[in-house]
């Protein structure tokens, strides 16, 4: 199957939010765009099964999931667009970026390879202020050691930064810390969990 077009696709948010760095680093060979309704059947589950237990669900489950994400996405009509961050927040009512960003990059055969996805919090303090947390980062594990999970960090770190977040946080395994510090973060405080 060849590679689909992203104007033939209905896509999670905007392309021209990916920094063209990152298209450009990862060469003609590999394509990198926000996740599609129908990746599913591109292999999004199975790339995620590297990094924990992913299920299969059914195609028309998957598809409701990425279109709820996709109307919380949706600006109120009232607000500016989510490309368009505004500079100056005491004069203008605050900017309101989408919330969901998941992104995956793709081989020319159609086959996903790496994803990653980014949600923006929105908080009170800080006046108003974004933090990005970036969330379950995947590379096929035929592919790791290419520099995609880098890639990956570097375009949801670049949009988190173009949305307007003051920061951009994420939990790893102590493994993975040396990968997030070649990626350009550092370790902070300590994850609490209580599962269920
Ligand atoms: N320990 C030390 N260095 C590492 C490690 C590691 N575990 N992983 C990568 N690096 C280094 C690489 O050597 C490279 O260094 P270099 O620039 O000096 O050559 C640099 O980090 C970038 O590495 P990439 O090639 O981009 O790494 P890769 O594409 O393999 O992606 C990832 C790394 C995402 C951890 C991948 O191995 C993976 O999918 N692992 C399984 C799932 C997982 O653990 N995901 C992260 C969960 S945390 C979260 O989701 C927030």
């Amino acid at each position: 199957m060849p590679l689909t077009p992203n104007s033939s696709l209905e896509l999670l948010f905007p392309p021209s939010l990916i920094p063209s760095s990152i298209q450009a680093k990862l060469g003609s060979d590999l394509h990198i765009r926000p996740l599609a309704s129908t990746d599913y059947k591109r292999g999004h589950l199975e790339v995620l099964r590297v990094l924990t237990q992913a299920p299969d669900v059914s195609a028309d489950s998957y598809t409701s999931t990425f279109k709820h994400l996709a109307s919380i996405n949706a600006p109120p009509s009232s607000s500016s667009s989510p490309s368009s961050p505004t500079s100056s927040r005491s004069s203008t009512p605050p900017f309101h970026p989408a919330t969901y960003y998941t992104i995956v990059i793709l081989t020319l055969s159609d086959e996903i390879i790496a994803v990653g996805s980014l949600f923006i919090e929105r908080k009170f303090l800080r006046s108003l202020g974004l933090v990005g947390h970036i969330e379950d980062i995947a590379v096929s594990e035929k592919v790791q050691g290419r520099k995609l999970g880098l890639r990956i960090i570097e375009a949801l770190t670049g949009i988190s930064e173009s949305v307007g977040c003051y920061k951009t946080i994420l939990n790893c395994s102590d493994k993975n810390i040396p990968f997030y510090e070649k990626c350009g973060y550092e370790k902070k405080e300590n994850e609490m969990a209580k599962y269920a």
